[in-house]
């Protein structure tokens, strides 16, 4: 389940064109199971209505701190104080200096005085209202007290002019929900490597050796990582995926340069996750130009024979220098399609590793893309774990919670 389910999040609403992009986020949270309470300014009634907002979260949008009936007025400690987080997207410059100086004359100014919930702060404006003097010190008072400030993002802007200052993606505002209400969970303190994705292999400068890894299970994992208060290395193989928030993407898309970067990684990492899945061989040469079948039928007759050599084994180099990598814990998957659990057994012995996550990929709801995995979880005690076809995030957790339950016998294993 992820950890946005069952949220109390507020979220802010200020007077700003973005604003109609907060509609989307509040749709967003609400179907990942958040109880959204929308708090709107008083300016941001005129660029969208408290209807759009109330009919996405299915709750009442507060807007006037002084509406006759007091019901805002007696709400808004409880609002409050009962917040998870308190999200404010779009952020005005305003609404920011309000926020930084301790005003509270309006519903959402109130409340943020009320709670003692972290504050995410999402800032879109004009360029030259964010570059303001003004703008950096209100936003540098509220990040030294604590509040998370999400990047405005360059492009155009409603000014048609092109700068930074627009909204960022519903994702990234989910991605930094997420990342601040986890900031606590027992990843805590942790770094962890996970890395993702397939590698492709060079033949000549236009083609490839590659397979089918999507790497979603691989992102999962280090969003769900982040969500439990980790510091995340995702070393990315091959995907078409978008970095999660918060979560450090190094690229590495051949065997040998994950194999690098993984090893300089894990230097006092935690854990290594490794679901990429990694090219066991590529070609012995890559070919300086692009190879012409006219050239290979006048040297080797009509087909041509490609040598391929072994890749350097990523899981079982660092094996072989352990001694470098105290307390690490060391996951790896085995994709298989046949004699799954056996599979697993032996790799979990061959490569030294605390605990194998094995699929079935030749099954349609477990293999390559799919947004669900069926997986046998392999100890090296010997237990093994069969769970049932899930989304690829509650697979994540399950194998957090794996990892969490050996962290604290690092000390002992170093
Ligand atoms: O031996 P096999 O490739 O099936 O093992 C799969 C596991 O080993 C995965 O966790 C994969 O990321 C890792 N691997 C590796 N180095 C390679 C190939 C696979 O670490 N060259």
């Amino acid at each position: 389940m992820s950890i946005l389910s069952g949220a109390r999040i507020i979220v802010g609403v200020a007077g700003g064109i973005a604003a109609y992009k907060a509609a989307d986020l509040v749709s967003k949270l609400t179907q990942a199971g958040a109880l959204v309470d929308v708090v709107m300014t008083e300016r941001a009634r005129e660029f969208v209505a408290p209807l759009t907002f109330s009919a996405l979260s299915q709750r009442p949008v507060w807007a006037d701190l002084w509406e006759p009936t007091g019901a805002a007025a007696a709400r808004h400690i409880d609002l409050g104080r009962a917040a998870q987080l308190i999200l404010v997207a779009p952020a005005t410059a305003n609404v920011i200096a309000r926020l930084a100086h301790g005003m509270a004359d309006d519903m959402l100014t109130a409340i943020a005085l009320a709670s003692s919930a972290p504050l995410v702060i999402a800032p879109a404006m004009e360029t030259h209202m964010l570059a303001h003097p003004a703008t950096v010190a209100n936003l540098a008072t509220l990040r030294e007290r604590g509040a998370h400030i999400v990047p405005a993002e360059p492009g155009r802007l409603a000014s048609g002019e092109v700068g930074t200052g627009r909204l960022p993606s519903t994702a990234t505002l989910l991605g930094a929900a997420r990342l601040v209400l986890g900031s606590g969970g027992d990843l805590q303190g942790r770094r962890v490597v996970v890395t993702a994705g397939g590698t492709q292999e060079a033949i000549d400068p236009v083609r490839f050796i590659g397979n089918h890894s999507s790497g979603r299970q691989g992102f999962a994992l280090a969003e769900v990582a982040r969500d439990r208060g980790a510091a995340v290395t995702l070393i990315a193989g091959v995907t078409a995926l978008a970095t999660p928030y918060g979560v450090t993407r190094i690229d590495a898309t051949t065997a040998a340069t994950m194999r690098d970067a993984v090893l300089a990684a894990c230097v006092g990492a935690d854990a290594l996750v490794m679901s990429a899945a990694v090219a066991d061989f590529a070609p012995d040469a890559v070919a300086e130009h692009k190879i012409k079948k006219r050239e290979v039928a006048a040297r080797d007759g009509a087909d041509m024979t490609l040598r391929l050599r072994r890749t350097p084994d990523i899981l079982s180099e660092l094996d072989a220098a352990r001694g470098q990598f105290p307390g690490l814990v060391r996951v790896g998957f085995a994709a298989e399609t046949r004699a799954v659990q056996a599979a697993a057994r032996d790799k979990l012995a061959r490569k030294g590793l605390d605990l194998v996550v094995a699929n079935d990929v030749s099954q349609p709801a477990s293999g390559f893309g799919s947004p669900t995995n069926a997986v046998w979880l392999v100890r090296r005690n010997g237990e093994l774990t069969e769970l049932p076809l899930l989304p690829k995030e509650t697979v994540a957790e399950h194998i957090w919670d794996e990892v969490v339950a050996l962290l604290p016998t690092r000390a002992a294993r170093a």
